[in-house]
């Protein structure tokens, strides 16, 4: 219920529209613009279409979030792997599986689960230790999953602040003796257990950029409890950050790629041994408020609604995975060889620029959106009928047509937004980025031991 609470006290402060404020932040700290803007303004626009800050703003997030992936994925630029899963098992999701039948019933029932489990740490594998779940809250503004925040506590007593839940990036920072930020903060005067470090921290996300010091301090997640996690403690943010409920962000991807060098708050659990797997499961709700969460050390198989389906990662940095091509229906498939980042703290789906294009050529009468969005965007007739999946390993996974239409663009409303966009020039030529408009369909699960990523199919579509 603190979520909800929390929730409606933050839409009523960050009511003020997205704005372009230039290329200054409130600070007076000079905000880098973004490798490239692929946004343009449209103001034209009415209230009743597609947004186009929003999508300025998602499009601007992830060039910054992935301006480096051509040296990560390259091996260029690494902090050394902690290997925090040394020691664990490998997850045996069909023993998983037998265990939670056993105190649920032979048969699996999705309806009946959904109906009877109430979702909390109980529910799950029971009788096991060594798992709990964070609960999310959905920020569901002008009908978008913008993104997806759930609860820490920082220092000594705890200090109850929310991060964005992003496994497309890998560090954790939250406000901190920020004259402009609106949202609660880290007080480290309030904490008998804060350190500083004297290192600075920076991290750019989209022309929102956000600076302060490195420090360490206790972070807990209910019975989850790291001693002396580095983290930013964030001084300025420019104003973009202004417009979203949660004070801070925590990156689930590898520690090498953190800004920090440091392990993850998740990698630091691992390392001190509190879980019973190396791996953690994220749901993450279609255009509900509550009954998101992250279910650490574990699968939550009330959020499941068939097996768990296993890829091999390609690189320890994002979360990526093999991926062969995309279709628009069953009849038309574009084959290509590329390297997937399953990210939840991405709303879209990002392809290289030739595959987007082979894409919407796929679809009659879709066109670049150029003029109204910038490069990148697309539009397709709403009425199309779409049967959209991403192929990997050879396996389709289907992303439902009303998670890619991003909504109709003019007010004739026979043209809608794609939520598949290109990335444009400066990464990778076969970097894709599978953000929400994908994994609301999909379970997803991040496995160290065993270095693959799992997708089940998601009770919300049942
Ligand atoms: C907005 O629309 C009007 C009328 O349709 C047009 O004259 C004007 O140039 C447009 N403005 C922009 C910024 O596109
Ligand atoms: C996984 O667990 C099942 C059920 O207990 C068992 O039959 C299977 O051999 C296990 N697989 C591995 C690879 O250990
Ligand atoms: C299944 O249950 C047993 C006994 O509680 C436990 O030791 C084992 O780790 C469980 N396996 C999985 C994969 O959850
Ligand atoms: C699943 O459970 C629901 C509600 O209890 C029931 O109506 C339905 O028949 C069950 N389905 C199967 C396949 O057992």
């Amino acid at each position: 219920m603190i979520h909800l609470a929390l929730f409606a006290f933050v839409l009523g402060v960050c009511s003020h529209p997205l704005e372009d404020h230039g290329s200054s932040s409130p600070g007076g700290i000079p905000v880098k613009l973004s490798v490239k803007r692929i946004v343009a303004r449209a103001d034209n626009l009415t209230s009743n279409v597609v947004d186009a800050g929003s999508a300025k703003w998602e499009a601007q997030r992830v060039l910054n979030k992935y301006a480096l992936a051509s040296q990560f994925l390259q091996g260029i630029g690494l902090n050394p792997n902690a290997h925090p899963e040394t020691g664990y098992p490998i997850f045996n999701d069909t023993a998983a599986w037998l265990n939670y039948t056993s105190s649920h019933g032979p048969t699996r029932n999705v309806t009946r689960l959904l109906s009877t489990d109430a979702v909390d740490d109980s529910t799950l594998t029971p009788g096991i230790p060594g798992l709990t779940t964070m609960p999310m809250t959905d920020y569901n503004a002008a009908g978008y999953d913008m993104l997806y925040y759930g609860p820490l506590q920082f220092g000594t007593p705890g200090q109850a602040l929310t991060v964005d839940v992003d496994t497309g990036s890998a560090d954790l920072w939250v406000p901190s003796n920020c004259g402009t930020c609106t949202l609660p903060q880290y007080k480290t005067k309030s904490s008998s257990t804060y350190k500083s470090t004297g290192h600075k921290f920076t991290a750019n996300y989209g022309i929102g950029q956000a600076g302060g010091k490195i420090v360490h301090d206790v972070v807990s997640m209910k019975t989850l409890r790291v001693q002396n996690q580095a983290f930013g403690a964030v001084n300025y943010e420019s104003d973009n950050f202004y417009e979203y409920p949660n004070s801070g962000l925590m990156g689930l991807a590898f520690g090498v790629i953190s800004t920090i060098g440091q392990p993850t708050f998740f990698e630091n659990i691992l390392k001190s041994q509190q879980l019973e797997f190396a791996l953690f499961g994220i749901h993450l709700t279609r255009n509900q408020v509550d009954g998101s969460e992250v279910c650490f050390g574990c699968i939550d198989f009330t959020k499941t609604a068939d097996r768990v389906a296993w890829f091999p990662l390609k690189s320890k940095t994002y979360w990526t995975i093999a991926m062969d091509g995309i279709a628009s229906d069953a009849d038309h498939f574009h084959s290509a060889e590329l390297i997937a980042a399953i990210d939840t703290g991405t709303s879209m789906v990002y392809l290289p620029d030739d595959v987007t294009t082979n894409f919407y050529a796929m679809i009659p009468d879709s066109r670049s959106a150029e003029m109204e969005y910038g490069a990148g965007y697309y539009v397709f007739p709403c009425s199309a009928k779409l049967s959209i999946s991403l192929s990997f390993s050879g396996q389709k996974f289907e992303i439902r047509t009303d998670d890619f239409n991003m909504g109709p663009i003019l007010n004739n409303g026979e043209e809608c937004l794609g939520g598949i966009v290109s990335l444009g020039d400066g990464f990778p030529s076969n970097l894709a980025i599978i953000g929400d408009i994908f994994l609301k369909s999909w379970y997803s699960v991040y496995d160290y031991t065993g270095a693959r990523v799992g997708l089940a199919p998601s009770v919300n579509n049942t």
